[in-house]
């Protein structure tokens, strides 16, 4: 048997970015098709100089883009003072995120929004993780997850998503998670109501984002909020992707007006910086005592200084107009031929396609000028930075038209 030969440095220097990773990253993601070496505003330039319109934002994460002056400045001004301190110290950014964050879900009630308290972590998985943790401190044994729901990848975010093939191969996964068919509150009801006493949590995303971008239908969220009431559950509402101002709302759960007990939050909140958070109210605020939870880097100052300038730009004008983009988005590619309709809400849209082309579609777009996602062969997920000018999104329309018809067949 032969070993492969180790490409030299200077072979691999040569060779791109794409393949130097491919060499020196564990395989989990694949070889990446592109490797991207600037960015500005909205658009991405790749190794080869090619720009391309960012339909995706690194996965609905840079809200406000490439190189926003604001969070340019915050986060220089910062990480020249000091980037960490770990959280045996009280920071400014810190706290500041968390006081606005408590204001986002309770807006009117300052009684209520005293009641809101916040943990920080590094990223979605973690956020649910930390909701996992204290959902266990209720005493209550039960978690009820959706089908199809996707809550990250540790081991108890894992155990709380609804897709068999990306939970077993790391069986034995934390237990107590029962599943529920996504959208059906008669069957949750069902299932609940087997031992109600002993559900500690119900836990969902307002639009499945991985499974295809998949909404709630209307009254499920308000259905679960019953629910939970009448059983004494918590309500942990996902917001990793829909939160941040996503979905038009500052989270996804206020279209419906519904108030969960727990909400978690990363991606957008950052623009780009890694950051996790967990917003509770009530009871739930105050499960985790001193010592009962913790990890090195939530709060850093850094990613908060980032999160602070999130925080600030998504005033009311800026979150009509994410609403009024996602609509012109919406309209122009449900016109498309080729596409047999559009669902998601605000600049977070699954394009549903007439036939199973969505990879080879994100695949051409690179050449086409345009980065896209396709969470499964009919679906093309459409996230792009929040700060995305109309211009641009009638650009977006015109070459996803042109890619669709280029693969009709
Ligand atoms: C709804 C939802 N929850 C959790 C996660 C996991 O977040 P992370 O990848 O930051 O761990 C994701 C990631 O896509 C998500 O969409």
């Amino acid at each position: 048997m032969t070993t492969p030969a180790t490409p030299t440095a200077a072979a691999l220097a040569d060779a791109g970015l794409a393949s130097r990773w491919s060499h020196s990253l564990m395989d989990n993601y694949g070889t990446p098709p592109v490797a991207i070496v600037r960015g500005h505003g909205s658009t991405l330039v790749d190794e080869q100089g090619r720009v391309m319109l960012d339909m995706l934002a690194g996965i609905a994460v840079n809200s406000l883009g490439y190189g926003h002056p604001e969070v340019v400045k915050a986060v220089s001004e910062q990480v020249a003072n000091f980037a960490h301190t770990s959280n045996l110290f009280a920071t400014a950014p810190a706290v500041m995120v968390a006081e606005k964050l408590r204001q986002r879900l309770i807006p009117q009630d300052p009684e209520a929004r005293a009641e809101v308290k916040v943990f920080f972590c590094n990223s979605g998985a973690e956020a649910n993780e930390a909701a996992f943790k204290l959902a266990r401190l209720t005493g209550r044994g039960r978690i009820l997850a959706a089908e199809h729901g996707f809550h990250g990848r540790t081991m108890g975010s894992l155990a709380m998503t609804g897709q068999p093939d990306k939970r077993e191969p790391f069986a034995p996964l934390p237990g107590g998670v029962e599943f529920y068919p996504y959208g059906d509150a008669e069957a949750l009801r069902a299932l609940a109501l087997q031992a109600p006493g002993e559900v500690a949590a119900i836990i969902l995303e307002p639009i499945q984002g991985e499974t295809g971008v998949v909404p709630a239908p209307e009254g499920f969220l308000r259905a679960v909020r019953e629910l939970c009431d009448e059983i004494g559950a918590l309500m942990i509402v996902d917001e990793v992707q829909t939160g941040a101002g996503r979905t038009g709302e500052f989270f996804a759960h206020a279209h419906e007006g519904v108030l969960p007990d727990v909400v978690t939050m990363a991606k957008g909140l950052g623009a780009g910086l890694p950051i996790g958070a967990v917003v509770a109210r009530g009871e739930a605020a105050r499960l985790f005592t001193p010592g009962s939870h913790g990890t090195t880097f939530g709060g850093n100052p850094v990613a908060c200084a980032a999160a602070n300038v999130v925080l600030d730009h998504l005033d009311e004008e800026c979150l009509a107009a994410i609403r009024l983009k996602g609509q012109r988005l919406a309209a122009g590619v449900s016109a498309l031929p080729g596409v047999d309709h559009v669902r998601g809400r605000g600049l977070m849209l699954g394009v549903v396609l007439e036939r199973p082309i969505a990879k080879q579609i994100v695949a051409a777009g690179y050449d086409a000028g345009i980065i896209l996602n396709a969470p499964n062969e009919r679906v093309l997920r459409l996230t792009p930075p929040l700060v995305i000018s109309a211009q641009e999104i009638d650009e977006a329309i015109r070459i996803l038209g042109e890619l669709i018809a280029a693969h009709a067949g």
